[in-house]
């Protein structure tokens, strides 16, 4: 039976994903290339380095590590900037409630993030009470799809990997879920998130059911 839930933060928490990708554009039309939704699904899920590297191959550049170094600030800089205004109304419908339930039903209930940005997010939020582990950025040496953030997570929750079940909005976050082996759920669209366990839309009117295999 599960006795954990570990929730991805970005796209899945919070609506932060949009500025991720707001972000990400702005950097790339300023180096003179287009960037799309399309291009973004790779990047999510992905450390801040990683995700730059996509982004030039995108671009079809390259540049030495202290100028990626540089832009990949850059990139910070606007994305903290756009999260420092956020308030509770950026946590995606029903998500309060369905983690609210999930304590009610003993469920453990920890964050699995790769993000270094993290804790800023969860205390704008008012979030942070509700998790009983939290893993994130600073945590963690390798981003998913490697397995280490949802295994870090499980093991401060005191729980195996098999107690466990994920929710992921990323391509990368499903594939580091099945490294782990735990369950995942995505949210998000069917298509895109094909190689999760179940998938879903959102959290509105999601009941303990889901957690059924
Ligand atoms: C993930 C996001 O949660 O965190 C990625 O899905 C992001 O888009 C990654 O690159 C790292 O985030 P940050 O805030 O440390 O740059
Ligand atoms: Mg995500």
């Amino acid at each position: 039976t599960i006795k954990g839930c570990i929730f991805d933060l970005d796209g899945v928490v919070v609506d932060t994903a949009k500025y991720h990708y707001l972000a990400w554009k702005r950097l790339a039309n300023e180096l003179g290339f287009e960037f799309t939704e399309k291009d973004n699904e790779r990047l999510k899920g992905v450390s801040r380095m990683k995700s730059l590297e996509i982004l030039l191959e995108i671009g079809n550049m390259n540049f030495d590590e202290e100028i990626k170094e540089k832009l990949a600030e850059k990139k910070n800089n606007w994305y903290v900037e756009y999260i420092s205004k956020m308030d509770e109304s950026e946590i995606l419908p029903g998500v309060k409630e369905f983690i609210t339930n999930l304590k009610k039903n003993g469920i453990k209930i920890a964050l699995g993030s790769v993000s270094k940005n993290a804790g800023i997010i969860l205390e704008n939020t008012n979030l942070k009470k509700y998790f009983d582990a939290i893993i994130d950025g600073n945590k963690v040496t390798k981003a998913k799809p490697d397995p280490e953030v949802f295994l870090k997570a499980a093991e401060e929750l005191g729980l195996e990997p098999y107690e466990c079940i994920v929710f992921e909005d990323a391509v990368a976050g499903i594939e580091a879920a099945k490294n782990a082996n735990m369950r995942v759920i995505g949210v998000g669209s069917d298509e895109i998130l094909k190689d999760s366990d179940k998938v879903i839309s959102g959290f509105e009117g999601i009941d303990l059911s889901i957690l059924e295999f």
